[in-house]
């Protein structure tokens, strides 16, 4: 054979099985597809909260059309006398009716039809037909119903109802949002069909050459015969098969079967934070050669390990934890999940260098999950921050005795094929952990959680177990925390967690010298993006204390955006990172909070309403101390200068450099040197401090005497334009993509305005596309994040562009007062 013709031989078999594979593949999609549909459109909506519990909606006349994922706090008004309070951003919560009519057609009548809900703040009851269905207290779980036996088919449609009490309040220390604000599904199977949650697949042994992977699945016969069947596992990688396994099975009637099937990936891809290789398992459960149900299940190989002194081991080599707590709002467009919302949060968490997430402090959503997979998190994933006893009036304390064990099973079922996810945590900051009664509830979670999976650590965000001597430092609970802690000592906790006390962290080893750690809260350092106090090398402890009103602060309810504030229980930024940085037995840390979040204004209260803690702001805007980490936690060149350029003549200013990759920074003003600043010892910035001129200020970076970067900024003059700039200017036309666009003013040189608040208008003027959100940063801000319009805070603001379902383009104006009208063009795909 010559070379051509074996290497046309060569080309054809390598189609034949790129076609193969694709086949099978796309073939399994269809069926995927058909299996579980999105059910999110065709609700209607009431709000009515002079019903009584016990109402019936039969009253009712009046509902507007809304899709869910829906959220209809976010739309309301703040209200200083909302019983939500300061915790729940002053927003309303109330008791809200859903309704949708769907038809189901004749030939489904031999299938089992279950509708899905990802989550359901709070208290959720469903109906089908007027038959009821349930209830589910918990607002964070995701539940399924079976309705197979309710439905009506062909022309006659069938109701669905459901009814979301989120009425009695308080019942969250942070905004929870309320309504169906996760997806719903329509999941038809055969009867005899992969359960809910239904597979588990764990690699009991992964090396370079080879991981061993554990499928489980069970398998439900909801029919009314004994079944034999052939259950094929499957796993794909990029669409092209790398091996399966085959099992004959019988299920009883009305019962349902557990297969264990132990396959083999000889070379396999390791998944890790920066390398997130997944694998695709495909199930499918065979009768007489045809396949009657294919259920899919996304997981990863990897191996790892909490070593008490070198840290967290991940597939051989150590890797820090650089963590970031994550509320589950996703800021002005409040709990409603939507994909791309949470992609862009973790986009910007990963560009800041984090690679891991803790879901503070209750089950996730579903995509955040599939996100952290795909983009390399290393999540913990949390469960509770109450148990028994209650932390506000109408929390899940109420529901806890009935409620807990559902609830974590139902967690651990769903999560425990994601790659990302290394730590279960049972509870933050529970108030039982100081009593005998929290050590047993602590093992009777933690036996839960291992009755299901042995692969990943139990913890439990602690408050600090370990006494502080020293009386500087006033903690959260400090008089409890003179005792011991119970959960602490339970035996219940593979991994040592607890929030804040850093002081504590180097006497770790000391103090537990068989468990590992994680610092599973941290810093609570205190910012307003773009404002900024002096001097700014002087700390702020904001409150003084957790448990005195706090009197002190800035008339504005501003906090100086230098890493100078932080609350008497946390840090500065750099203090906490200086430690896990400097100890390899440190695995790592997560910090309070990447985002800031709706409610919790600590340190303030009214008109506050949003969180102070994000290292960015609820627009999605980062905060100078964001480019601290990055300039630690990734190797892309950094040097950011702050504050802005815009001061009282001969006031003292402070200048702050954060930079990497470089020996020395330089800093001009006005092209006369003030100096060359080094970082000393573990110093993370340098700081100049000069009388404000007005002009230019200019760093220049160098490393070994050549220039790696250089930032200006120049003195700004009066607002005089608009720029705007998309995260992404093509989206798809799907109902749900987003484009996030920011609006900087800039006066008629171009520079950026650094104070300026100017109200900005804004119309979509083609197209099919909705403006979702607008939001600035600001904590105090009360315009809503639904209207059309929103001033600048400190020179930004965001608006947010919904896709509509058609082709085409679409254009956003954005207009100011004495400024010329800018537009951008957006295509939807
Ligand atoms: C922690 C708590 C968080 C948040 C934070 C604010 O004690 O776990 O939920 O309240 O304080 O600093």
């Amino acid at each position: 054979m010559n070379f051509t013709s074996y290497f046309k031989l060569v080309l054809f078999v390598a189609c034949i099985g790129f076609f193969s594979a694709c086949n099978s593949s796309l073939k399994n999609e269809s069926i995927l597809q058909s299996r579980k549909i999105n059910f999110n459109e065709g609700w209607s909506f009431h709000l009515n909260d002079s019903l009584q519990d016990n109402d019936t909606i039969s009253n009712i006349t009046k509902w507007q059309d809304v899709k869910v994922p829906h959220d209809w706090s976010i739309g309301m008004e703040f209200d200083e006398k909302s019983p939500t309070g300061h915790g729940g951003a002053y927003l309303v919560g109330g008791l809200g009716w859903y309704k949708k009519s769907f038809k189901v057609a004749e030939e489904k009548k031999d299938k089992r039809i279950a509708i899905v809900f990802d989550g359901v703040y709070c208290n959720s009851e469903v109906w089908v037909n007027n038959h009821y269905l349930g209830k589910r207290p918990n607002g964070y779980i995701g539940f399924e119903y079976n309705i197979t036996p309710y439905l009506n088919y062909g022309d006659v449609p069938n109701e669905i109802l459901v009814k979301v009490n989120n009425k009695n309040q308080p019942n969250s220390r942070w905004y929870s949002g309320s309504g169906i604000y996760r997806n719903v599904w329509l999941k038809t199977t055969h009867k005899l069909h992969v359960g809910q949650w239904g597979t588990y697949i764990t690699t009991p042994k992964v090396s370079k050459e080879t991981a061993e992977v554990r499928i489980e699945t069970t398998i439900n016969n909801e029919t009314l015969q004994q079944q034999s069947a052939t259950l094929v596992n499957t796993i794909y990688y990029k669409g092209e098969t790398i091996t399966t396994s085959e099992n004959e099975i019988n299920v009883e009637k009305g019962s349902h079967k557990n297969v264990v099937q132990n396959l083999k990936i000889t070379n396999p891809k390791l998944w890790s934070d920066v390398n997130p290789t997944l694998y695709k398992a495909v199930t499918e459960i065979k009768v007489e050669g045809e396949t009657i149900d294919t259920y899919k299940t996304t997981f990863g190989v990897r191996a790892f390990e909490f070593d008490l002194n070198k840290g967290f081991i991940l597939n051989g080599k150590p890797v820090k934890i650089k963590g970031v707590c994550l509320h589950h709002d996703l800021g002005p467009l409040g709990a409603a999940v939507n994909t791309r919302a949470i992609e862009r949060q973790l986009e910007i968490m990963k560009e800041m260098g984090v690679n891991g997430i803790r879901t503070a402090h209750n089950p996730p959503a579903p995509e955040l999950l599939a996100l952290c997979d795909e983009m390399g998190f290393i999540v913990m994933d949390e469960a509770f921050d109450i148990w028994e006893k209650s932390k506000t009036k109408f929390d899940y304390g109420n529901d806890w005795e009935l409620w807990h064990k559902k609830d974590l099973e139902d967690q651990i079922l769903r999560d425990r094929n994601h790659a990302s996810i290394f730590m279960w945590s049972i509870g933050n900051e529970i108030p039982e952990q100081w009593s005998e009664r929290g050590a047993e509830i602590g093992r009777e979670l933690s036996k839960i959680v291992k009755d299901l999976d042995t692969t990943r650590l139990v913890t439990a965000a602690m408050n600090p177990p370990i006494h502080i001597q020293n009386k500087e430092v006033t903690l959260q609970f400090e008089d409890v925390a003179a005792q011991p802690n119970a959960l602490a000592g339970s035996g219940a906790l593979d991994i040592i967690g607890y929030n804040y006390a850093h002081q504590t962290y180097e006497d770790h080893q000391k103090n537990f010298p068989k468990t590992p750690f994680i610092a599973t809260e941290t810093t609570s350092g205190l910012q307003t993006r773009g404002y900024y106090d002096f001097p700014s090398d002087t700390t702020k402890i904001w409150p003084v204390r957790w448990d005195k009103v706090f009197t002190e602060g800035n008339a504005d309810n501003t906090v100086s955006a230098f890493d100078q504030v932080r609350t008497p229980w946390g840090s500065l930024h750099e203090t906490t990172w200086k430690i896990i940085k400097r100890n390899d037995y440190l695995s790592g840390f997560y910090i309070w909070t990447g985002f800031d979040y709706l409610g919790e204004p600590t340190p303030y209260v009214w008109p506050s309403r949003s969180s102070y803690f994000g290292i960015v702001d609820l627009a999605g805007f980062p905060k100078d101390v964001y480019y601290m980490y990055k300039s630690e936690w990734t190797e892309e060149p950094v040097l950011h200068l702050l504050p802005h350029w815009n001061w009282k003549k001969g006031q003292l200013v402070d200048v702050w450099a954060y930079y990497n990759n470089a020996d020395e920074v330089e800093l001009f003003l006005n092209d006369k040197s003030l100096g060359v600043k080094q970082k000393e010892g573990e110093d993370l910035h340098v700081m100049w401090r000069l009388p404000f001129e007005a002009g230019t200020l200019k760093a220049v970076s160098r490393k070994d005497g050549n220039v790696v970067l250089e930032r200006e900024i120049k003195t700004a003059g009066a607002a005089a334009q608009l720029q705007l700039t998309a995260d992404r200017t093509t989206i798809n036309a799907d109902r749900n993509d987003l484009s996030f666009i920011t609006v900087d003013i800039l006066d008629k040189n171009g520079n950026f305005v650094p104070t300026a608040n100017n109200l900005v208008k804004f119309s979509l003027d083609e197209g099919n596309g909705e403006i979702v959100a607008v939001a600035n940063g600001d904590p105090t801000n009360h315009e809503s994040f639904k209207g059309k319009q929103h001033k600048a805070l400190n020179g930004k603001c965001l608006v947010v562009v919904q896709a509509g379902k058609t082709k085409g383009s679409i254009k956003l104006s954005a207009a100011s007062e004495g400024m010329e009208t800018e537009t951008i063009t957006l295509q939807l795909k």
